[in-house]
Formats: structure tokens, C-alpha cells, sequence
């Protein structure tokens, strides 16, 4: 990546359904338009708690089917249905693990311009000013990443 005169190639959004996230998808989708750059809408299931817990059973192959599935048809159509994403690429994608780091992973592996996230999510927790993913991708990320209030 050129830094002067910079410009992004790719450009990531994750998802998790919350206003906050809706709002970087627009910005994101609009920031790719600009720069004719291809977009990356992903969504992490994070697996129930418990479910790896000691003694718990580890997850059947259904429940995982179920979970990505249900990540696929809500939250992914519900952040792109409104997306005015005309003449650029974009490709949504699932994954299933702890939301930060498999979002780390994937902005790695595509090596990504930018990221940009939702300030908050669609946690219920009020505490803290930023949520706890977006904490943890404004010090891991291995990109810019922008965050939307
Ligand atoms: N499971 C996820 N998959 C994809 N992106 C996510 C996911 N969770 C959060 N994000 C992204 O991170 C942004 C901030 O969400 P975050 O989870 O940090 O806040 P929160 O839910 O309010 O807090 P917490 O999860 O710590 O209770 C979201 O707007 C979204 O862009
Ligand atoms: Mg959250």
C-alpha cells in the first residue's frame, strides 16, 4: 500500500446487526464507491457461552449449520439491503469464533486498506464508551480502522 497519495483497494465492514454497525456499512459502502474499491461485509457468530466450558459438549455440526445460518439471513441482509454499493464489488461473509480476533484474521488475510466498525454494538452493556470488539480491533487491527459513533 502507497501511504502518500493514499487510497483503499479493499475495504472491510463488520457487521453485527446493531445501528452503530448499519452506520459503518454506509460509510463503508460509500468510501468504496469513491475509490472504486472492493467491499468485505463479515459477521461473527460467537459461539454460546458454555458450549466450551469445561464438561460442556462441544457444538454439533447443526448447531454450527444453525448458528451461520441464522448470522447469514439476519444480520448480513438486514446491514446490505440498503447499500447503494452500484458498480462495486462486494462480497458478504460468515465466520464463526470470537468476533475481534476472527475479524483481525480475515482483515489480515485479504490484507485490507481500512476496516470500519460501529463505536458501539449491539451489546447491552452501557459501561464503557466504546464496546469491547471495537476496543480490541483500535489496538490489534492490522489496518486503519474507522469508527463510527
Ligand atoms: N459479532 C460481530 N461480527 C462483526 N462485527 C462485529 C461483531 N460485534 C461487533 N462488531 C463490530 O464492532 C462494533 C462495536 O461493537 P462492540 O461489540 O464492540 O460494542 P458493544 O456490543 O456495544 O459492546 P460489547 O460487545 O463489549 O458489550 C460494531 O458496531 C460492529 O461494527
Ligand atoms: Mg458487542
Amino acid at each position: 500500500m502507497e501511504w502518500p497519495g493514499w487510497s483503499p483497494n479493499v475495504v472491510v465492514t463488520a457487521t453485527d446487526g446493531s445501528d452503530g454497525s448499519l452506520r459503518a456499512a454506509h460509510v463503508a459502502a460509500s468510501i468504496a464507491k469513491n475509490n472504486a474499491a472492493k467491499l468485505y461485509v463479515i459477521t461473527v457468530v460467537r459461539p454460546p457461552e458454555g458450549w466450551w466450558g469445561i464438561g460442556g459438549a462441544p457444538p454439533t455440526a447443526t448447531a454450527l449449520a444453525n448458528a451461520l445460518d441464522e448470522a447469514q439471513h439476519g444480520v448480513l441482509d438486514e446491514t446490505t439491503k440498503d447499500l447503494d454499493t452500484e458498480g462495486i464489488e462486494v462480497q458478504t461473509v460468515e465466520e464463526l469464533g470470537d468476533p475481534a480476533a476472527t475479524i483481525i484474521g480475515f482483515c489480515t488475510e485479504i490484507d485490507a486498506d481500512l476496516l470500519v466498525v460501529g463505536k458501539r454494538g449491539a451489546g447491552l452493556i452501557e459501561r464503557f464508551v466504546m464496546g469491547s470488539v471495537a476496543d480490541r480491533l483500535a489496538h490489534y487491527a492490522p489496518c486503519p480502522v474507522l469508527m463510527i459513533p
